[in-house]
């Protein structure tokens, strides 16, 4: 996300790098808009998406102590149903805080919602976790922090959990403006730290933007176990007249490995974590999509497809904060580096 970006806004403008990466895209010409997407799709920062075994889509997103909507389908018609923790987190950051970047997993008939308990600029936040046994608004329970320990290396916000079978090794990362992404690992509870070191997946030393809003996804192409680390780069949340230099506004960025820790490179063999790497999945485009990012990535049971889903600005609505959109477009992996397409 997050409100941090606004921040930092004017310190990327004041640093606008002077020979600036180029982007390592193959196809920003030829980006599609998002999919459809009716009923409430405004409003929506940071989104986690899941399809419930009956059919209903469930979007959890960032404000108001966590925002639930639901949906028949992924395109919609979504329909806004409440706040996952009315009440708030038990877990006490700061005055003003919020509750962040939601990321909910079904873990043996159980959804896991984590979340970050935050507000701007502080790196003192905090990860906490609901859970429920229907993912319905009102019936989450919350559990407090996981107690991943506060540190000066990393800041705890845009929780991720990854598992890639019911009984693997979980592992869960994290990050943000603060040396970017980091991972570490849950107890088999999935409610609690299990006291491994974090360390760290990905960083940018090449700019004045970060890296964060990880998501980890494996899939398999031509036989190969491949772990994805699709993550945001850039500033998240601008707005006119202080929008970042062309290209450091947020976008969608893909590094891969063979194992879930890592080592990760990107498409052209950058390492992700001591050379800069990422290989740009989705930027802004046409005259309608800017910034996307606090993306996920989610098999639809329904079409078969892989969608990736994200927030993003449409300049000819606004840049604000209420004015961020749900957007989503279907993955092709067969060529091992997921392509967006139309
Ligand atoms: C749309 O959803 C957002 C949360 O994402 C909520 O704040 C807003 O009230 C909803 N709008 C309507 C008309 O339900
Ligand atoms: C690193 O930062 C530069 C400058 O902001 C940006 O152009 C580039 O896309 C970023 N790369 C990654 C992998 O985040």
């Amino acid at each position: 996300m997050h409100s941090f970006d606004v921040l930092f806004s004017t310190l990327a403008a004041l640093a606008a790098s002077v020979g600036a990466t180029p982007l390592n895209s193959r196809q920003a010409a030829s980006w599609p808009d998002p999919e459809a997407c009716t009923g409430n799709c405004t409003y929506v920062h940071d989104p986690s998406v899941i399809r419930r075994s009956d059919g209903t889509w469930f979007r959890f997103s960032t404000l108001g102590n966590i925002a639930i909507a639901t949906a028949p389908s992924l395109t919609g018609p979504w329909t806004y149903e409440g706040a996952m923790l009315p009440d708030g987190s038990s877990i006490d950051v700061i005055a003003g805080q919020g509750l962040w970047a939601p990321d909910v997993s079904l873990l043996d008939g159980t959804y896991y919602a984590y979340y970050a308990v935050s507000s701007s600029g502080i790196q003192t936040s905090d990860i906490g976790v609901a859970t429920s046994s229907s993912a319905d608004v009102g019936t989450w329970t919350d559990h407090g922090s996981i107690g991943i320990p506060k540190s000066s290396a990393y800041n705890l916000i845009d929780p991720n959990f990854f598992q890639q079978c019911d009984t693997c090794q979980n592992y869960f990362s994290f990050g943000s403006a603060w040396q970017m992404i980091y991972q570490t690992e849950l107890n088999t509870d999935w409610t609690s730290w299990s006291g491994e070191t974090p360390s760290q997946l990905a960083y940018n030393g090449s700019g004045s933007t970060f890296e964060e809003g990880s998501f980890q996804f494996w899939w398999p192409v031509d036989g190969t176990d491949y772990y994805y680390l699709f993550f945001s780069s850039g500033a998240c949340c601008n707005t006119p007249p202080n929008l970042a230099p062309a290209g450091d506004e947020y976008k969608i960025m893909v590094c891969r490995s063979t194992s879930p820790t890592g080592p990760f490179t990107d498409e052209a063999g950058n390492n992700c974590q001591t050379g800069n790497g990422g290989t740009l999945v989705l930027g802004s485009h046409g005259s309608n999509v800017y910034a996307p990012g606090g993306q996920g990535v989610i098999v639809d049971p329904d079409s078969g497809l892989i969608a990736l889903y994200y927030h993003y600005v449409n300049p000819t609505i606004g840049y604000n904060f209420d004015q961020f959109l749900f957007g989503f477009n279907y993955l092709d992996f067969s060529s091992g580096w997921p392509v967006v397409t139309s």
